[in-house]
This record gives structure tokens, C-alpha cells and sequence, in this order.
């Protein structure tokens, strides 16, 4: 299938260049903790250390507020729910419901989806021109995510009392149709509909270490329950428990970083995602869902393109893991195009149940990434079959929201 490179927006003015020097030295496993504290939050993305001699930092009164959300007053985070059109048509509801379905999750945040709607039924696409050519070359994670915001979609329909009806991959000539949704009538809503429909408003990713608080078995139970539940036959979310498991996960991460960071392709693309706190892109990761400022979301694309920090990463990410109260692999019994929705679906349904519990998630799926690594996944927790995301849970702060295209950007006629 031919690629295309996303088209992005210009990045950062190259003059801002920063030397790697200017930034702080990289970081060896260990003494995480003491230098946590002293860290700025691109420091923390990079996984360096201040510059030696640098008296102690404190956190900003700025810093230790969530960071701003740079939204505008068409973000589909403002949808009032009560606005549902009751008395129009299923169009206009559909419709409606869609801008809850594009608050799902996607890789990078490339939103790699689009919609059709045709009297009662919605149509989901994939919009490979968002594809990650070098992070996703299968187009895996974005069937994912695609999947994400079918479940985000039925979610919606459910909370309205709509009955939906799903059929996956419905047309073989046409492999990017990937689902069809007909609404077949109305449905008695109930309370556990409206809790998981809450949860899209209040769910986010948190790439911050979560507090040291122990999540109950019951809980993890439930997630897991949610996952299959939605995924259907074959997708798995399983806990990784034990210390040596969660130790051999958590070297996987560290050694995928380095490999995944080692390519100058992968960073490159990753760099063309990454924004600049107010650049008023609709996409991507801006900045401050890492906690960044302003001046450090505007050098970080351009130090991720330049420079090789793979082994501080990793080792960030390695500890990250071996902190995080519940590490999880989520898998599906085969590898293929419809697996791959439905453990988007499976995974939406998790985060959603994660969110109504009061927990937040975060990914590492760096050894699904990386195909030498992934077979050591796999080898770690066969009972998931094929490894699709690796997910931390946790109680952690509340970051700040990342943006969306509005309906009108991804609904074709
Ligand atoms: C399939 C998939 C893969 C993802 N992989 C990663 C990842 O490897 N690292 C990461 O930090 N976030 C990852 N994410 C999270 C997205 O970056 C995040 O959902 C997106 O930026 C939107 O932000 P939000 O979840 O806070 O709404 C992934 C999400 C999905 C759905």
C-alpha cells in the first residue's frame, strides 16, 4: 500500500537550535529518585540529567498546576451532552455522537480516522495518510486505534439510548472500510451506560509516574473483564505480576527505546508529531501533555530529530515501568486486521473502566514496536497471544487534554 509522510505543520524556527550540552547529560539507571526532583519536565521526556553544579530546582507554581490545555472553542472536549439533538433525525444524532467517538486515543495522536454517516448507519474508515510509516509500518496501532473510537462510538450510542448493531470489515473490496455501526432502534439506557460515557470526558493519558498507591485486585479484575468483554474471542488484557516478569518487561522497554530511538527515521517521524504548546495543531503531541513549557515543547521536536537519547529513555521508561502499581500487556489470539480492531475496541473499554475507577493509564509499547523484541513479549505472557499494547495503570495526576479535529474535519459526504 503506497505511504504518504503525513504533511505537517513547519516546525520550530531552526535558529532555537539547542546544543544536547545545553539541555543536561544523559542519565545512568539509578538514582532516579533524587534526580527527579531536579528535573525539567523535557529533561524527564529525554531522560537526562541537569547539568552537573546546577543548584536544585524547584517546580514552578506554573509547573506544579496541570498544564494548561490549549483548546479552542470548537474542540469537541466542549460538547455538552445535554445539547443531544433528541427530536432530529438519526443523522444529526449520529452525528452528535461522533464527538465523542474522536475523543478516543490514537497513536501519537494522529486521529487516523474517518467517518460516513448514510441515514441510520456510521461508517468508520482508516485515513492512511496518517499512517506511521516507521513506528506502525502494518498499519497495526492504527487499526487500533480505530477501533478505540468505534468503542467511543458505541458508547456515545448507548448513553442516548441508541441500540447499535456492528458489523467489522464488512466489504472485502474495500479494505479501509473497517466497520459499519446501524443503529437498529431505541434502548433502555442504564446507569452503568452513563458512568462508562462519562469516563470519555474524563480519561486522558498520564505520562507522569502515578502516586505510590496500590490498586486493588478487584479493580485490575474489572479492567480486564472490560477488555474482553468488548474485544470478544481471543483478546486478552493480563496483568504482569511478580518481580522478575515486571523486571524482564520493563528491560524489554529500555532495550526497544534504544533501538527505536537509534533510528533517525523513527525520530524523525516521531518529530513530525510533536508540537509546540500553542501551535493550534488539531493532532500530535503538543508539549505540555509531557508537562513541558512553552520554550522547552518548542526545542523538543528538534532535539528528539538531532539527537540519540535512546539509552537515558530507556532507562526513564525502564524505571517508569518497575514503578507503575499495574503493568499489563493487552493481546489478541491472532495478528491480523479484525484482531487488531477488536483489541481496539477491548483496549477503549479498559481505559474507559479504568477512568470510572478512578485510575489513569499510559503506554509502553515500545517491545510491540520492535519485531525482535516482540517475540520476547510474546514469550513473557503467552497466555495473550499476539501483543498489542502495553499498558501502566495507576492514580496519577490529571494532565491536561490533548486536541482534536472537529467532526466537520473527518466526516466525508
Ligand atoms: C494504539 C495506541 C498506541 C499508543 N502508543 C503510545 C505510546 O507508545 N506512547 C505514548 O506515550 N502514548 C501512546 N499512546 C497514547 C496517545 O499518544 C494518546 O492517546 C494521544 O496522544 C491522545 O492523548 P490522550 O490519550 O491524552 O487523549 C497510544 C495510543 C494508542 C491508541
Amino acid at each position: 500500500m503506497p505511504r504518504r509522510e503525513p504533511e505537517r505543520e513547519p516546525l520550530p524556527d531552526p535558529r532555537a537550535r539547542l546544543e544536547l550540552s545545553e539541555l543536561g547529560e544523559l542519565t545512568a539507571p539509578g538514582a532516579r529518585r533524587r534526580l527527579a526532583a531536579r528535573q525539567t519536565p523535557l529533561q524527564k521526556f529525554l531522560g537526562l540529567k541537569p547539568k552537573p553544579g546546577k543548584p536544585a530546582r524547584r517546580a514552578t507554581a506554573a509547573e506544579a498546576r496541570p498544564p494548561a490545555e490549549h483548546l479552542d472553542a470548537k474542540s469537541p472536549w466542549r460538547t455538552d451532552p445535554d445539547a443531544f439533538p433528541r427530536d432530529a433525525g438519526m443523522e444529526a444524532k449520529l452525528k452528535f455522537c461522533l464527538n465523542f467517538a474522536v475523543l478516543a486515543p490514537s497513536s501519537h495522536n494522529s486521529q487516523p480516522w474517518r467517518f460516513r454517516i448514510d441515514g441510520k448507519t456510521c461508517e468508520v474508515w482508516a485515513d492512511r495518510r496518517k499512517a506511521l510509516p516507521v513506528a506502525d509500518p502494518e498499519d497495526r496501532e492504527l487499526t487500533i486505534s480505530c477501533g478505540c473510537a468505534l468503542e467511543f462510538l458505541r458508547t456515545a450510542l448507548r448513553r442516548f439510548g441508541l441500540e447499535e448493531q456492528i458489523r467489522l470489515l464488512p466489504d472485502p473490496r474495500r479494505p479501509d472500510l473497517l466497520a459499519r455501526v446501524l443503529v437498529r432502534g431505541p434502548r433502555e439506557s442504564t446507569l452503568e451506560d452513563t458512568r462508562m460515557f462519562e469516563a470519555i470526558a474524563a480519561r486522558r493519558t498520564t505520562r507522569t509516574p502515578f502516586a505510590a498507591r496500590a490498586v486493588a485486585a478487584s479493580a485490575v479484575k474489572t479492567i480486564e473483564a472490560a477488555a474482553a468483554e468488548a474485544g470478544g474471542p481471543g483478546v486478552v488484557l493480563a496483568t504482569v505480576a511478580g518481580d522478575q516478569p515486571r523486571a524482564r518487561l520493563a528491560r524489554l522497554v529500555h532495550e526497544a527505546d534504544v533501538v527505536q530511538l537509534g533510528s533517525r527515521a523513527f525520530r524523525r517521524e516521531l518529530a513530525l508529531w510533536m508540537h509546540h504548546n500553542r501551535s493550534g495543531a488539531k493532532d500530535g503531541l503538543p508539549g505540555y501533555a509531557y508537562g513541558m513549557s512553552e520554550l522547552e515543547s518548542l526545542a523538543a521536536p528538534l532535539v528528539v530529530r538531532t539527537f540519540d537519547v535512546g539509552e537515558g529513555r530507556g532507562a526513564r521508561d525502564e524505571h517508569l515501568a518497575q514503578h507503575s502499581p499495574v503493568l499489563a500487556v493487552l493481546g489478541s489470539e491472532r495478528d491480523d486486521t479484525e484482531s487488531w480492531l477488536r483489541a481496539g475496541r477491548g483496549l477503549a473499554a479498559a481505559l474507559l473502566r479504568a477512568a470510572v475507577l478512578g485510575l489513569t493509564a499510559s503506554y509502553l509499547n515500545q517491545p510491540v514496536e520492535v519485531p525482535e523484541m516482540r517475540v520476547h513479549l510474546k514469550r513473557l505472557v503467552p497466555e495473550v497471544g499476539w501483543p498489542q499494547i502495553v499498558l501502566r495503570m495507576g492514580y496519577g495526576p490529571l494532565t491536561a487534554r490533548t486536541p482534536r479535529h472537529t467532526v466537520a474535519e473527518v466526516l466525508d459526504h
